[in-house]
């Protein structure tokens, strides 16, 4: 479903990404693990076209999207929960949600949109009025989750959305991504520190190393590769 091949990018006159290479497939989570600074931010947001690609080649469904504007890239069928939620604080839930439909075809359906996400965040439907800033962290995370839904995208990706949680949150949060994978057939790019709490759901993964995705596999396949344990424990 999304293909990117030898990405190169960054800011300014400062090059982070190398060579970025990932598939991710129809109906899979597929996961972007590294530590601290290798570029999982930068990859993810020049995917969605809010950085300009330097180099290399982002297709979905077999389309060339490098380079192209982000709504653009969001009308296709990519939506980005992004790093730190950006949630509007001031704003009740319900707000929240709504400023979500960025798509024609979302604001028509809005009445439906709304009750799917209600249906997998049974408790942002109780507490639909309340200020966003007054949320729970993990109910914050689920309310980026459910804005990001409301278009009705093809391809998730979400940046660290445990961040901060407690472990039983996170697992909860990663539990209803594998619903959203189960059940709804979503495709999912997750990038996630916790290479143990990412094996708990992905399907397949890529480290991703200054810039550069060095190693690829499943969670058996990374967990004992050299190069991930040393990125992780040094
Ligand atoms: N706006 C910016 N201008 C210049 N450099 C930036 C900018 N944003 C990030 N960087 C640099 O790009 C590198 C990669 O950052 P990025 O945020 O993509 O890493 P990350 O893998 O997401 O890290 P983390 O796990 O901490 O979120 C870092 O060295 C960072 O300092
Ligand atoms: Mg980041």
């Amino acid at each position: 479903m999304l293909e990117v091949k030898g990405l190169e990018g960054g800011y300014g006159d400062f090059k982070i990404l190398q060579g970025v290479n990932l598939k991710v497939e129809k109906s899979t989570i597929t996961c972007l693990l590294g530590p601290n600074g290798s570029g999982k931010t930068t990859t993810l947001n020049t995917i969605v076209g809010l950085l300009k690609p330097w180099r290399g080649t982002i297709k979905f469904e077999d389309i060339d999207i490098t380079g192209i504007e982000t709504h653009k890239i969001v009308e296709m069928g990519i939506s980005l929960v992004p790093e730190g939620r950006r949630i509007f604080g001031e704003m009740s839930v319900i707000e929240n949600l709504q400023m979500g439909a960025y798509l024609k075809s979302a604001r028509d359906k809005m009445r439906d949109r709304l009750e799917y996400v209600f249906s997998i965040f049974p408790r942002l439907k109780e507490r639909q009025g309340q200020k966003a800033c007054t949320l729970s962290g993990g109910e914050q995370s689920m309310l980026a989750i459910a804005r990001a839904l409301i278009c009705n995208p093809k391809l998730l990706m979400l940046d660290e959305p445990s961040f901060g949680l407690a472990p039983k949150l996170s697992i909860e949060i990663l539990s209803i991504l594998k619903r959203l994978r189960d059940e709804e057939g979503i495709t999912i790019l997750l990038v996630e520190q916790n290479i143990h709490l990412a094996g708990m759901i992905m399907d397949y993964g890529y480290l991703l190393l200054q810039g550069v995705t060095i190693a690829e596999g499943t969670f058996n396949d990374l967990i004992n590769d050299s190069r991930v344990k040393k990125a992780y424990l040094g």
